[in-house]
């Protein structure tokens, strides 16, 4: 199955228009990560997220683009990598080898935010911005032209598992805003304590994009189950 290609800026009408439901592969059964990947891919999943973390940005340390890369033949469901590393221009080229189609940087790790955002496209890759939940969304501003997809955590990252954080609605609420304003094509990801339970307010407030860890790989009936439920508690499409 070939995957639709995709416009310059990343997203088509329709998809600006639906949304998406993106489970991290941290909760994933790491001993078992190829059949976890097709399992997800058969339960629904719209794109598949790597949490990439280094030990020094954030307190964890998970995959390389080496098992990203060894993954990719596993599903044809389209890969994105959330990178939580210092400096992560360092390996942009790397990452989009390992066949992801979008990377996603934190501005807090980037002293050059603009230029690693445009060397991910120049790459022919999607790229996001992420900010942590104690980051305003002014710093990311000045790039949102260069991204089509603004993940907001709504978590601090580098744990599954953790409470959503409803103080993060008020900075949705106003990205969402920003978008609209200025009517850019950007999809507004958020990620961290995702469930039945939370979906639904990160929806109103303007998400289009619901990563989610445990709530996916945990569910005692399994991944499609899960996914069915997120998507019960979403408007339909
Ligand atoms: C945390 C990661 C999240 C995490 C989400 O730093 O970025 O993607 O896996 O897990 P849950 O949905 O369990 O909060």
């Amino acid at each position: 199955m070939t995957r639709p290609s995709r416009p310059p800026c990343g997203y088509t009408a329709a998809d600006l228009a639906a949304y998406q439901i993106v489970p991290s592969t941290l909760s994933f059964d790491q001993s078992r990560l190829a059949d976890e990947l097709a399992d997800a891919e058969r339960a629904g999943a719209d794109v598949l997220q790597w949490d990439v973390m280094d030990g020094a940005f954030v307190p964890n340390l998970t995959v390389g683009w080496d098992i990203i890369a060894a993954c990719r033949p596993c599903t044809n469901a389209p890969f994105e990598a959330h990178l939580m590393i210092q400096e992560p221009g360092r390996y942009v080229t790397d990452f989009a080898k390992a066949g992801n189609e979008r990377l996603i940087v934190h501005a807090e790790a980037c002293v050059h935010l603009h230029r690693v955002l445009q060397q991910i496209r120049g790459e022919g890759l999607q790229a996001g911005v992420a900010i942590n939940p104690g980051t305003p969304l002014g710093r990311v501003e000045h790039v949102l032209d260069l991204v089509d997809t603004l993940l907001i955590m709504t978590v601090n990252p580098g744990f599954g598992g953790q409470k959503f954080i409803t103080t993060m609605l008020p900075k949705i609420r106003s990205a969402a805003l920003l978008i609209a304003e200025r009517e850019l094509p950007v999809l507004i990801e958020v990620d961290g304590g995702i469930s039945r339970d939370t979906i639904r307010t990160a929806y109103d407030a303007g998400a289009r994009k619901f990563v989610a860890g445990t709530a996916i790989a945990n569910h005692a009936q399994g991944k499609a189950a899960a996914i069915a439920e997120l998507r019960a508690a979403l408007p339909t499409e």
